[in-house]
């Protein structure tokens, strides 16, 4: 699906209309100016970043801009989940119409996935909708949020309430990037793409088993691989259901678990791809009692995590506690929980729980009677 030109993939997503290249180059970002002008940007470009990327990467994007001839509004906000709120939306809004932003200007998200979702969803609104163009900076970013359009915010009752589906008009990925980005961060953003290995991949899976080395230690060849098929995966299933009606949420493997663990924590004790990471093990352990795989496909999936330094141990938390947070999930249709679970690696399926098959089935890990594993505290994750 990628082809490449030289030193650049593209990866092609198919959506009619609305179908866009994602380009993967290092030094990208040094390029902007005349990659936004080859994708029919005209007037001014609001760059929207947060403070930590704007450390390092806003004047050299606004000078590239500037060479190409854009007027430059930076929008710099605070780092964090915590800025992913219709506030920061308002302060968005509030910068465009000041600095008099028309239907033809565009919004560029520099940054990790809380800017990308609040950019995305700042284009959708303003004026009814303006371009924008995704610079993804985190692994995260880069392999997941910026790919497929979900945009939106938080609100205090749950992540991701409020948004909109847009798709971006292009997405520049300079891996170089990833060089600035905290190592937990990284770390954390590796748990998505063992994901992509598991729903939709062996083979991509078996390169991780072999590279995690030159990967952990950010090595170029390796980490654009990883990258590229990543996006690929996601391309390929989210031109497949753009709206997750059915197939698109074969990507929420581990998160059912995952997304549990996070709000039982806060937001705060695990941040999201460790807690997705715990999620995928749990949730191939669950498959296997379901009798759905063999206990190889646990194994595997469980050494690979540990070696990215991942967490892989359920933290202290009450069946109940686990289960009603389960359901406050977005894939809980009718009450129902539903679950994607592996049948080997590179394929899965998605299958209601039943309430006491599951607490049945997670009796067997209090316990310990299923293998290695051990009650551990949501603050002594192993990383
Ligand atoms: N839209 C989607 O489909 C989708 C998919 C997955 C996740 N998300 C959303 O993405 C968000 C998580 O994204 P994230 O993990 O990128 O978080 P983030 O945007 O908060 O970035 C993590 C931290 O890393 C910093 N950072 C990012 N890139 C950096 C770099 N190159 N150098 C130095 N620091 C850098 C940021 O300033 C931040 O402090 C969540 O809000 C989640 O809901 C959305
Ligand atoms: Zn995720």
């Amino acid at each position: 699906m990628a082809t490449a030109d030289r030193s650049r993939e593209i990866i092609h997503l198919e959506l009619g209309a609305r179908s866009y290249d994602i380009h993967i180059k290092r030094g990208l970002l040094q390029d902007v100016g005349i990659e936004l002008t080859r994708l029919r940007c005209s007037g001014k470009v609001g760059v929207v970043t947060d403070r930590n990327l704007a450390a390092h990467y806003l004047k050299p994007v606004a000078r590239a801009l500037k060479a190409a001839g854009y007027g430059v509004v930076p929008i710099v906000l605070p780092p964090g989940e915590r800025t992913k709120t219709l506030r920061s939306i308002g302060t968005v809004m509030d910068a465009l119409v000041e600095a008099r932003f028309e239907r033809s200007s565009t919004l560029l998200a520099l940054g990790g996935g809380v800017i990308g979702d609040i950019t995305g969803f700042a284009a959708a609104i303003y004026q009814r909708g303006i371009p924008f163009v995704q610079v993804p900076t985190s692994l995260v970013a880069q392999v997941d949020s910026s790919v497929g359009g979900k945009t939106g915010v938080d609100h205090p009752k749950g992540k991701n309430l409020i948004g909109a589906f847009n798709q971006p008009r292009g997405v520049l990925i300079d891996p170089a990037t990833l060089r600035t980005l905290p190592e937990r961060e990284w770390i954390a953003g590796l748990a998505e793409v063992i994901k992509y290995g598991v729903i939709e991949d062996e083979v991509f899976f078996e390169y991780l088993e072999q590279h995690m080395p030159p990967i952990l230690t950010l090595s170029d060849a390796p980490v654009t691989q990883i990258v590229k098929r990543s996006c690929e995966i996601k391309a390929r299933v989210v031109s497949e259901d753009e709206r997750e009606a059915d197939r698109r949420r074969i990507l929420n493997f581990g998160h059912t678990i995952g997304h549990a663990l996070e709000s039982l924590g806060g937001y705060r004790g695990l941040i999201h791809g460790e807690a997705v990471a715990i999620g995928m093990v749990y949730e191939a352990d669950l498959a296997r009692h379901l009798g759905f795989c063999d206990q190889a496909v646990v194994t595997r999936l469980r050494t690979l995590i540990a070696a990215a330094g991942l967490p892989v141990r359920m933290p202290n938390v009450p069946f109940r506690a686990l289960w009603d947070a389960m359901q406050q999930d977005k894939k809980v249709s009718a009450g129902t929980v539903y679950c994607v679970v592996p049948e080997r690696i590179g394929s899965v399926r998605i299958v209601p729980l039943a309430k006491e098959e599951t607490r049945a089935w997670y009796a067997t890990i209090r316990t310990g009677t299923t293998g290695s594993r051990q009650r551990s505290s949501i603050r002594k994750q192993p990383r």
